[in-house]
């Protein structure tokens, strides 16, 4: 089969396992909905305006600005630090907003000009329209672009998440921008494929990346109960907060979903790409991940030649905000500060 035809028919299994997905998800959601009577159906329906950020994230003493890259995409960026220091930029993951990563910025702040970017499709970011636009190498690209843009020849990554697939391509397309990285809970992509296709425990816990495959629908549940999964993916969030989460991540949810939708679909870019990382990697893993499996692990090994494997017993998806103390601990000694 040419390569052509079998994207064509992956596309289409990934697609009627989404729809599998919607054939159980909705059916419960809407008997559980409905059987808590007309509150809970009110519940559902209800909407808030979230065009304004919170002040709880107003008031954090962060720089905002803008920044215009060599495609012509703009990003809003939160930055804190010297200029004249080496550059860390984080990369989020997906429901989260740069809010999430004040503490680590100012942690890093006084040893780098610590730069987080709302990615594509977030927040006051560009939201370029067409799914094949959130394909993984415009998001690669975006961040070479970046570093660029700021003047900077190359960068420390940190990264979680979506945030951490994207930091695991960027060495392999942009060996040169790239100095180390440190990702979290994060799986290569093609070893997440990988690991998929022989591991049916992941196999499981990947249920909502093929229905994030089917129109519609993802964006109906997220959004419904003014979107209620997001005060529910973190701990310890007041409601103000998980508001900021609102305005960065629900202005448009669809785009940030385009991130899942976006994998199966052409690239409009050609980028030339080495097999493994050669950079000095450490890979950081909350081992109660309920959605990436610490079996991803050993198959992120053979991508690259350089990694040390930081398991942290407990820790859930959101390992920096269950143990940032470890965290930091793992990064100072791995980034020599
Ligand atoms: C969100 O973006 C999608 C894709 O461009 C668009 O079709 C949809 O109308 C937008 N929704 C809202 C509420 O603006
Ligand atoms: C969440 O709050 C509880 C109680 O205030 C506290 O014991 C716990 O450490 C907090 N967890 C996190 C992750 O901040």
């Amino acid at each position: 089969m040419s390569n052509r035809l079998l994207d064509i028919f992956l596309g289409l299994c990934y697609y009627a396992v989404g729809c599998f997905w919607a054939s159980i998800v909705v059916p419960v959601v809407t008997v559980y909905t409905l059987l808590g009577g007309k509150q809970r159906v009110n519940k559902f329906f209800t909407k808030g305006d979230h065009s304004k950020l919170p002040e709880v994230a107003s008031c954090v003493k962060v720089n905002h600005d803008f920044i215009q890259t060599e495609s012509g995409n703009k990003f809003h960026y939160v930055h804190l630090g010297e200029k004249d220091k080496p550059l860390m930029i984080i990369l989020h993951g997906f429901p989260d907003c740069w809010y999430t990563w004040r503490h680590m910025m100012k942690q890093y702040s006084d040893r780098y000009y610590v730069v987080l970017f709302e990615m594509r499709g977030y927040g006051d970011s560009c939201k370029p329209e067409g799914i094949n636009k959130y394909h993984m190498d415009y998001l690669v690209n975006d961040v070479a672009e970046i570093i660029e843009a700021l003047g900077y020849p190359r960068a420390t990554l940190v990264a979680h998440d979506w945030g951490g697939a994207i930091a695991w391509e960027v060495p392999k397309y942009f060996p040169h921008l790239v100095d180390k990285v440190v990702i979290m809970n994060a799986p290569v992509f093609s070893a997440l494929v990988k690991c998929l296709s022989q591991n049916p425990i992941q196999f499981l816990k990947s249920w909502y990346i093929f229905l994030f495959q089917i129109p519609w629908i993802p964006e109906l549940l997220i959004k419904s109960n003014d979107y209620g999964v997001l005060k529910d993916t973190q701990k310890n969030l007041t409601s103000e907060e998980v508001n900021v989460f609102k305005h960065c991540v629900g202005r448009n949810i669809t785009y940030p979903i385009n991130y899942y939708r976006g994998i199966f679909t052409k690239t409009g870019i050609c980028l030339q790409k080495c097999k493994q990382v050669t950079q000095p990697l450490l890979l950081i893993w909350g081992d109660k991940d309920t959605a990436l499996d610490k079996i991803l692990v050993p198959y992120c090994k053979e991508h690259a030649t350089n990694m040390k494997v930081c398991m942290v017993e407990g820790a859930t998806h959101w390992v920096m905000q269950d143990e940032p103390d470890i965290v930091y601990n793992e990064m100072d000694k791995f980034l020599n500060i």
